[in-house]
């Protein structure tokens, strides 16, 4: 599990360094570089006009969807990122919560948190706050927010069962959970599976969307709602040649 977030987290810190110098991660505009991948995210993701306000452009996203248009974030609401990485979500959140509501991100790259710190600045938003921490410990309180997102983060976890509860913990009832992740919908190979570099490309760490589905269940979400956004197959999206499918999805639920 350690050596699993050491190379996430190395990749991350490589990644935001190359964001701060160039504007952006890397070509294909996901999140894992050249050698491996994320889900791309799509420019229609993003209004932008509404990325011109906070100074930014989609350059700024290692994500695979948008979960602030997922999450129909209202003023005064408290929102919390996982995985805020150059703080894109966060900056978005704020604005739309904005004038008494709050948006916090977490994340555990030092490299990251400098990036959406930076970006906060020049976006010149206030109701915004990144924290250091991992997902899978969230260094806020029991029922503290109204909503949590998250933007292919949580397939890099390790343990997806333990940030599926921690995102539980921090929601009110009746919060909601809107996030964009990738799943695994047919099964890769075992050596990809096994493989560091594949796993921080968010390629090897996605499970099957019935096991996502069992594991928002056990922590106590209800209102399920899974929707497949783009499907990638061999050759594509950083997958190798050889057997397997992943995908962008959607994924929705609430505490009750
Ligand atoms: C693929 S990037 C996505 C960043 C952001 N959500 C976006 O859409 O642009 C993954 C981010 O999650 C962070 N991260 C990955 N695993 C984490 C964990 N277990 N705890 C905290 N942060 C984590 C990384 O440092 C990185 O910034």
């Amino acid at each position: 599990m350690d050596s699993i977030r050491d190379a996430v987290r190395s990749r991350y810190a490589r990644t935001a360094i190359q964001m701060q110098e160039t504007g952006r991660c890397c070509d294909s505009a996901c999140c894992g570089g050249t050698d491996a991948i994320s889900g791309p995210i799509h420019e229609a993701d993003y209004v932008t006009s509404e990325l011109a306000e906070v100074g930014l452009t989609t350059g700024a996203s290692l994500g695979c969807g948008n979960p602030t248009a997922l999450a129909e974030l209202h003023p005064g609401e408290i929102v919390l990122d996982l995985g805020s990485g150059a703080g894109l979500d966060v900056l978005l959140s704020a604005r739309r919560v904005a004038p008494d509501g709050h948006a916090y991100g977490v994340d555990m790259t030092d490299e990251m948190l400098a990036l959406a710190n930076a970006n906060k600045a020049k976006a010149g938003i206030q109701n915004a706050t990144f924290l250091k921490g991992t997902i899978e410990a969230v260094p806020l309180p029991d029922a503290s927010t109204d909503v949590v997102i998250s933007n292919c983060v949580i397939n890099l976890a390790a343990d997806k069962s333990a940030v599926l509860r921690e995102a539980f913990r921090v929601l009110r009832p009746g919060g909601r959970l809107a996030v964009a992740d990738m799943v695994e919908v047919e099964p890769l190979p075992a050596e990809v599976k096994g493989a560091l570099d594949a796993w921080s490309g968010c390629v090897a760490g996605t499970i099957p969307v019935a096991a996502y589905e069992s594991a928002l269940v056990s922590a106590g979400f209800v209102d399920l709602e899974v929707e497949i956004t783009q499907t990638f197959g061999p050759g594509e999206a950083g997958l190798p040649a050889g057997d397997g499918k992943i995908a962008s999805a959607y994924i929705r639920a609430r505490r009750p």
